[in-house]
């Protein structure tokens, strides 16, 4: 069976970028695939994080797998700390991954610039997340496209490894949605939307109220146009508006762009906050009634069992074919 792994890391709200490029694609392919969905903590951690906030920011992010549709029953959610054999597999491929493979990475440029000092493990971050998917052998990927390199690594180190020292991993497909996977901030089309943009109105959380959203999409920049058109080179503000929308709304750009054929800006803005707070007010109730409850942790220790005995055959592959001595 086709497996598929992925995450979103603890180390901010959760805003509606992620819900594009991961969370809406985890609940449509849950059905069909071997799901595993996590939270990276040790991803969130090589940046500076307050230590009280990350523990709650991490049941956070599981109580939306599970109030956005994820089903526990069906899909493996677990917290990547609880398997220590993520850490493990990081550490045996970093001995394949080359340094200027690693300094070519955009994430880690972005998030590396202008700083004095950045954790080494910021720089080596892609390869333990290598690490997360190859240990569970996850052939699909679901990821925005700011993953993209970040997987073409992961392809790249399991070849490597395969070929060095047999097959041991499979080779991951990654799955970017072709709507959804570039959700941009409101206030600049040119960057993504993120929660580290200190604008509060430049990205819409999932915690937002009707309110906030309304006036967040109220205030989104526009042109002077007044054409609802889907063309990312010449309308970017317009056509992430539409890419919202169509996220939200699970219709086609076409399809939105015809509708608003000749109406102006305000009633669409209105039209995207009301299908924005259509999808996320239900998330919202449901997410009230698990973060409260003790389900969350059992799910939780549930899904740690599941995935670290389904890390631990290809674990033990990995080491036995570097060499390393196993008694087993
Ligand atoms: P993270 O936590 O930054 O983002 C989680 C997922 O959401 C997508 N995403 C977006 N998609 C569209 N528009 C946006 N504005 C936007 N912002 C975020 C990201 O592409 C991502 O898919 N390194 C990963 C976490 C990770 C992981 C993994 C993912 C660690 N190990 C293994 C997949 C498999 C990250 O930082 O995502």
């Amino acid at each position: 069976m086709k497996r598929v792994l992925s995450g979103i890391k603890p180390s901010g709200e959760m805003n509606i970028g992620g819900y594009g490029g991961a969370l809406h694609q985890f609940l449509a392919m849950q059905k069909e695939y071997d799901c595993y969905f996590f939270v990276p903590d040790l991803h969130a951690v090589t940046v500076p994080q307050d230590p009280r906030l990350l523990n709650r920011r991490s049941k956070e992010i599981a109580a939306y797998y599970i109030a956005a549709g994820i089903d526990p029953k069906q899909a493996t959610i677990f917290i990547q700390s609880h398997v220590a054999a993520h850490a493990e597999l990081g550490w045996l491929l970093e001995t394949q991954a080359h340094f200027g493979e690693l300094g070519r990475m955009t994430q880690f440029k972005e998030k590396s610039h202008g700083k004095d000092t950045v954790s080494s493990a910021l720089f080596t971050y892609p390869v333990l997340m290598a690490a997360d998917i190859l240990l569970h052998q996850a052939t699909h990927v679901p990821v925005g496209d700011d993953q993209k390199q970040h997987l073409e690594l992961t392809r790249d180190l399991a070849q490597r490894f395969n070929n060095r020292f047999g097959t041991t991993f499979a080779i991951p497909e990654p799955i970017i949605p072709s709507i959804g996977s570039r959700i941009m901030g409101l206030d600049d089309p040119a960057k993504k939307m993120s929660k580290s943009n200190p604008n509060r109105n430049s990205y819409i959380l999932l915690e937002d109220s009707p309110e906030d959203i309304r006036k967040k999409i109220g205030r989104a920049v526009t042109d002077s146009e007044g054409i609802v058109r889907y063309d990312w080179e010449r309308k970017p503000e317009i056509s992430n508006l539409i890419e919202i929308y169509a996220v939200v709304a699970g219709e086609s750009a076409a399809a939105i762009e015809q509708r608003y054929r000749g109406v102006g800006y305000g009633p669409f803005k209105q039209d995207i906050a009301d299908a924005v707070i259509a999808v996320l007010t239900p998330i919202q109730r449901r997410f009230g009634e698990i973060i409260a409850s003790d389900e969350l942790l059992t799910i939780l220790r549930n899904g740690a069992e599941k995935a670290a005995a389904s890390a631990s055959a290809t674990l033990r592959n990995a080491k036995a074919a570097m060499g390393l001595l196993t008694l087993d």
